[in-house]
């Protein structure tokens, strides 16, 4: 199936507050237990990057898991960033920072970072070199990368047939943007090509009926 590209950024405040309100436990769950398992640091202390951060939930779930971690935590979107400033506690926001910026011309406060994570954000970019491409300016020598993302289903039907199986109780505006996002996911032989062609030689991996998880090490 053809790739029907989607909105990059999440801004219309129905949008935003119906993705914050989402129950993503078990993916993003899964997501932090499998970096952890990559990372393999739990005293990590230095500053971890976190592209495309939407409402912050996985920035303070990395924050939780790595007590003595900060976080930089990017997003695009104005109306994702102020509810990741209004949401996120005191404590956590001591060691988290929301940025406001745009991939790829967003300049982060580092110049380079330990750690760079990120999930669910290469399937709204329209050049998924963006994400490549400031993934590689802002590691350093042996920086510890993880992404997941969603992968395209092969036929409308099969990615109708995931929002039922994954979104059935969410609302409406929820399930239309999974759906969406469904269809402009990449998929893995997409994938596959995107980091060859950006000189990464990074691990792919499906690990469920709808995500990639994606692993390297900065050379
Ligand atoms: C599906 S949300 C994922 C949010 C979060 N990572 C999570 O897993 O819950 C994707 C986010 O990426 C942001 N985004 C999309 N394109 C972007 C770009 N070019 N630069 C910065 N942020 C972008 C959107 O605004 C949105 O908040």
């Amino acid at each position: 199936m053809k790739r029907l590209p989607e909105p990059e950024l999440m801004e219309d405040h129905a949008q935003v507050k119906a993705y914050a309100k989402a129950d993503f436990e078990i993916p993003h769950y899964q997501f932090i237990e499998r970096l952890k398992l990559f990372i393999n640091k739990p005293q990590f202390s230095g500053t971890a990057l976190d592209l495309g951060c939407g409402p912050g939930d996985i920035s303070c779930r990395f924050a939780k898991a790595f007590p003595l971690s900060k976080v930089h935590a990017v997003d695009g979107s104005e109306a994702m960033i102020d509810y990741c400033k209004l949401s996120t506690s005191r404590e956590l926001k001591t060691r988290i920072r929301f940025i406001l910026g745009m991939l790829p011309d967003v300049i982060l406060p580092q110049s380079g970072y330990e750690i760079i994570f990120c999930n669910s954000l290469l399937h709204h970019l329209h050049d998924p070199q963006g994400l490549w491409q400031v993934i590689k300016k802002y590691s350093r020598q042996g920086t510890r990368v993880v992404v997941m993302d969603l992968l395209r289903p092969d036929c409308l039907e099969s990615a109708q047939k995931l929002v039922k199986t994954y979104a059935l109780d969410e609302p409406e505006i929820l399930k239309r943007d999974f759906y969406y996002s469904l269809l402009a996911a990449y998929t893995l032989p997409e994938i596959k090509k995107q980091l060859t062609q950006a000189g990464l030689n990074f691990f792919v991996e499906q690990i469920s009926d709808r995500h990639v998880f994606i692993t390297g090490i900065a050379p």
